[in-house]
């Protein structure tokens, strides 16, 4: 059967809903995964009456073909390809292009998208006065979602969604420029000049030297680190409806154009909930190590009712078993640490709580398991990224992501504004006291 929004979904049967003496028959979907639904798109029309969930927990906001998840199995799949097996064969870029046009590139295909991306790594000279701007220790998070805000302001001959060929240049200026603007405002911290981009390199490779290279030494690039980048940006690449996924889907669903959309998913990313939490995390594993390695006071405090404090990299929405990432970065790490000889005491703190953690019944109760923020904090460490460019990161991973959900609900059929309703609990109607009286 044929959705309204043209993917492919089964009407399995139909829900009777009774509410006094008003019924209504729901139609129940279900997904190419066998994942079920109760479509309620007629229930307030026949019944009056909407539905309630509070975060979402059981609420599908749209169909989608672009990424699965199994929280319960752990399985991660972008387009059907399991995550472990696009880590292992393909780069980043490769994947970009699978999650935004659906289907992987062939060499052809590829080059050009690589081409059309390094046509755009450059930002205009006018944007580099905004970092002037900022006070140095600004977050980097904060200069993203600004600067990528304000790239409407310069490329204006890319902002009509109607125009495939404006969006494609558009999706080339992001993900070419997303990197420069970042390394940008890791340069402006430090007070070192901006280094362009050098599109003899390959994306990771243009990135990390964006960062560290400098005007006055020759910066040799560790084709070890530009690996281990490589395979972070892939984890990170998409995750279905995430917070920051569903933001991008929500100010796009006003036919905002992309910068704009962009910039809303930036900075929903950076919630220590949500991307946020690879920086909480190193924090929380530094305090722990600073606090003499004692992970138990840790877990202990993480369960105590009354104490906010929560293990930053644990516990996820969807996830009821391994994050299928934190298992890939974990090996990345061993591997990484191993080739540097690097010894760092907070790949030993992560190991030690989790296993201290995933030995406690509150953790095995609750389902709760590392998260992909858990071990990237110590793969950034080992490649010398600040701490707080470390959600930045995250945020250049998920681009592709947000890019592919826009223009998947844009080319929706079914495509309307989000507006959710409500249930009103505030004051009945009242009059209004004079102030003299009040
Ligand atoms: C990401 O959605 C995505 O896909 C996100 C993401 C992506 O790729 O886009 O995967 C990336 O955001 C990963 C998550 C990063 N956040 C953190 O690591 C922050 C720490 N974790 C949490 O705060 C929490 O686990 C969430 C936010 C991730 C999930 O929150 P939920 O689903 O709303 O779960 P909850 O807060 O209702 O917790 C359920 C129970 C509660 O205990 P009870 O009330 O049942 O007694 O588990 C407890 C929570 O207190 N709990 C934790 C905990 N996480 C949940 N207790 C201690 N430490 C934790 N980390």
């Amino acid at each position: 059967m044929k959705s309204s929004d043209g993917f492919e979904i089964e009407q399995l049967d139909t829900v009777r809903v009774q509410m006094g003496d008003q019924s209504c028959d729901l139609p129940l979907i279900e997904g190419s995964e066998g994942e079920r639904a109760l479509d309620i798109s007629r229930l307030r029309a026949e019944t009056g009456a909407i539905t309630l969930d509070e975060g979402f927990v059981n609420t599908g906001s749209t169909r989608s073909a672009i990424t699965f998840l199994d929280g319960e199995k752990g399985v991660l799949r972008y387009r059907g390809y399991p995550i472990e097996k696009l880590a292992a064969s393909c780069d980043f870029i490769e994947t970009a292009f699978l999650l935004i046009y659906g289907e992987l590139p062939n060499a052809k295909e590829i080059e050009t998208f690589r081409a059309g991306i390094r046509e755009h790594t450059m930002l205009h000279q006018d944007m580099k006065s905004f970092y002037n701007g900022f006070p140095r220790d600004a977050h980097p998070m904060a200069i993203l979602a600004s600067v990528v805000g304000a790239l409407s302001t310069f490329y204006q001959d890319s902002l009509d969604l109607d125009d495939d060929r404006q969006v494609e240049i558009s999706i080339y200026r992001l993900l070419a420029k997303l990197p420069t603007i970042a390394a940008y405002s890791y340069k402006k911290s430090i007070g070192q000049p901006f280094m362009y981009p050098k599109n003899s390199l390959d994306y990771t490779e243009n990135f990390l030297h964006m960062m560290f290279a400098t005007p006055t030494e020759e910066y040799e690039l560790d084709p070890d680190f530009a690996e281990a980048l490589n395979l972070l940006l892939i984890v990170h690449a998409d995750h279905e409806q995430n917070c920051s996924t569903s933001t991008v889907r929500m100010v796009g669903s006003s036919n905002a154009n992309l910068f704009a959309s962009i910039s809303a998913g930036i900075s929903a990313l950076w919630g220590p909930l949500h991307g946020g939490a690879n920086e909480a995390c190193v924090n929380m594993l530094e305090q722990i190590a600073r606090d003499g390695g004692d992970v138990k006071k840790y877990v202990d405090m993480a369960k105590d009712k009354d104490n906010p404090f929560r293990l930053m990299g644990f516990g996820h929405r969807v996830y009821k078993n391994f994050d299928p990432r934190a298992t890939i970065i974990r090996a990345c790490c061993d591997k990484l640490l191993d080739k540097l000889n690097l010894d760092d005491p907070l790949f030993e703190v992560a190991q030690q709580l989790q296993e201290v953690a995933l030995k406690d019944e509150y953790f095995i109760e609750r389902k709760l398991y590392p998260n992909v923020d858990f071990y990237s904090g110590v793969i950034y460490r080992a490649l010398g990224i600040p701490v707080q460019m470390f959600t930045v990161l995250f945020a250049i991973g998920r681009l592709p992501g947000w890019i592919a959900h826009w223009r998947e609900m844009h080319n929706s059929p079914g495509f309307r504004i989000n507006r959710p309703r409500q249930i009103y609990t505030g004051h009945t109607e009242r009059n209004v006291t004079p102030l003299e009286s009040r």
